[in-house]
């Protein structure tokens, strides 16, 4: 008998899929301490999947919910293997992940490879003596002549990457804040740590990870000094201050480190799913992608997206940016918002909101959401005084707006960071609400799923003059043929598609989706003349051919 085809499991799931960030701290509070929660999440998870009226993406990704000083919430882990008491314990997390599996999510957790906290046994071992076996762990190297930093590296945060260890004599390296000392991955050990981890959380029933700053993970052995900074040339990603890192950051020997991990998951479950976080120009992406017989991450994320402005021509540049760059087996991923950057709401203006929606669940490629992006929240600066990461990214990790209630559904007690504006902007007003940008995700998500075309189909981008205001592409698949046409004005804008796709779409099309409500689903849309309403983003169905 020939086994089943069913019965293997599906190792591309993400191609098709909407994945959804979870930042734990502030997505749902059950105990009553103002901070987010496993239980919260797994009580809220109605939102995302299985319930009727739900978004319905098909994983999420938490943020870090290991044992933490939060000096970078979470992203700062002293034990990898256990959860944070504020966030619950193993027994609550195998309970969400039960839950998440039985409404068919998938769950991606953060993995963190290149640096511990300050405050993790192995540090605290390998700062006591040069002879102590966890000292290899980390990067060490003498101070420089003058008794100062080894080299001239800057961290990800600012200032130096080097902190003396005074006990020892020697500076450690550390890419980000300096609690956070770097790992050493030219030694093996390293490897099997991390490779423990992997298999840790796979056994415990995850399906991927979402792996942390990847591109720093190696640097020269040498040590050698970055170059200065060249105006325009490798920003925004290579450069900051005023140098180039050329010898801290993606170093070739880099995608060994993921490969290291990928060796450690797959033999534990082959269809895990790893996603990589590396700020790089999508011309390098690529090299993180490896080839279809051994391939290094299943995604990248591509963050030219997040980088760019609200602006026709340069939004063209970058979504065609991976079609172009990519291998020809890459799938591209983007996100709009993320814990680290201002949220697009607030970067583009509320205007954008919706067309900025249109955009990302049309796009070939796996989408990631940041909760409350589908309800349109917007940053929210903290009052004078009050700053938890020093680095100043609380205003985009405020608490979700659940609902217009005392504590915003998020909490009994008082929140962490405040709450932004509960009374205009709350899932549960917006759930019921046809015409709420919330119902507008649930569409577009519903449409993806139930689209090859949308999902897995071909992307085209079609070439509207410069100026237009506005970008337009095709996406097929089986005889399936949708056009998107998204408007980046706020007044009205009229593209001539037919003659910009020199006659390949025919002469006119019926409406799938708009997002305004005067178009209606059916209504016909002359090719030759569309006329697009104010921030108007429109998806509409061609001929079969
Ligand atoms: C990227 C994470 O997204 C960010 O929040 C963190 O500060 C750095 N990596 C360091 O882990
Ligand atoms: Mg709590």
């Amino acid at each position: 008998m020939s086994e089943s085809r069913a019965s293997l499991p599906d190792r591309t799931w993400w191609r098709s899929a909407v994945l959804y960030q979870i930042y734990p701290r502030s997505f749902a509070d059950s105990d009553g301490d103002g901070i987010g929660d496993l239980a919260g999440i797994a009580a809220h998870l109605d939102h995302l999947r299985g319930a009727p009226d739900a978004l319905n993406v098909d994983g999420i990704w938490l943020s870090p919910i290991y044992p933490s000083p939060q000096k970078d919430f979470g992203y700062d882990i002293s034990d990898y293997c256990a959860i944070d008491p504020a966030y619950g314990n193993l027994r609550t997390f195998d309970l969400l992940v039960a839950e998440a599996h039985r409404r068919g999510l998938k769950v991606l957790l953060d993995l963190v490879p290149g640096h511990t906290s300050d405050q993790h046994p192995w540090f605290q071992a390998a700062r006591r003596s040069r002879d102590d076996p966890h000292r290899e762990l980390y990067i060490w190297a003498d101070p420089a002549p003058d008794g100062g930093a080894p080299n001239n590296w800057t961290a990800a945060f600012g200032g130096s990457a080097w902190q003396l260890e005074e006990r020892t004599g020697q500076y450690y390296l550390h890419s980000f804040y300096p609690e956070q000392p770097d790992l050493n991955w030219r030694t093996p050990q390293t490897h099997e740590r991390m490779a423990d981890v992997v298999r840790f959380w796979l056994a415990r029933g995850v399906d991927g990870f979402r792996v942390d700053a990847i591109d720093r993970s190696m640097k020269d052995a040498l040590l050698r000094e970055n170059p200065p900074a060249v105006p325009g040339y490798l920003t925004p990603f290579m450069a900051s201050g005023d140098q180039l890192h050329v010898w801290n950051k993606n170093r070739p020997e880099t995608v060994d480190v993921v490969r290291s991990i990928r060796a450690a998951a797959t033999a534990a479950r082959a269809d895990v799913m790893l996603l990589g976080e590396a700020y790089l120009p999508v011309e390098i992406l690529g090299r993180y992608l490896g080839t279809p017989e051994q391939p290094v991450f299943d995604l990248a994320f591509d963050f030219t997206f997040i980088a760019t402005p609200w602006d026709a021509d340069e939004m063209r540049v970058t979504i065609e940016g991976p079609e172009a760059h990519l291998p020809a087996h890459g799938w591209p991923c983007r996100a709009l918002s993320n814990h680290d950057n201002p949220r697009h709401g607030t970067r583009f203006g509320a205007r954008a909101l919706r067309p900025a929606a249109v955009l990302l669940l049309t796009l070939r490629g796996t989408p990631v959401l940041y909760m409350g992006e589908e309800i349109g929240m917007l940053d929210v600066p903290p009052p004078a005084g009050i700053r938890f990461d020093r680095f100043g990214r609380d205003a985009c990790r405020t608490p979700m707006q659940w609902s217009s209630e005392a504590g915003g559904g998020f909490t009994g007690a008082s929140p962490w960071l405040p709450l932004g504006d509960i009374a205009t902007v709350n899932a549960q007003d917006q759930r019921p609400d046809p015409r709420s940008l919330l119902s507008l995700y649930r569409e577009l998500l519903r449409l993806r799923h139930a689209s090859a075309a949308l999902s897995t189909g071909t992307f085209r981008s079609i070439d509207l003059p410069a100026g237009s205001g506005a970008v337009a592409y095709l996406r097929e698949a089986d005889g399936e043929r949708l056009v998107v046409i998204v408007s980046f004005r706020s007044e009205p804008v009229q593209v001539d598609l037919r003659r910009a796709a020199r006659g390949r779409l025919g002469a006119s099309g019926a409406v799938v989706l708009s997002t305004v409500p005067e178009r209606g689903a059916g209504d016909p849309v002359d090719l030759a003349a569309v006329s697009l309403a104010p921030d108007e983003a429109l998806i509409v169905e061609l001929q079969a051919r």
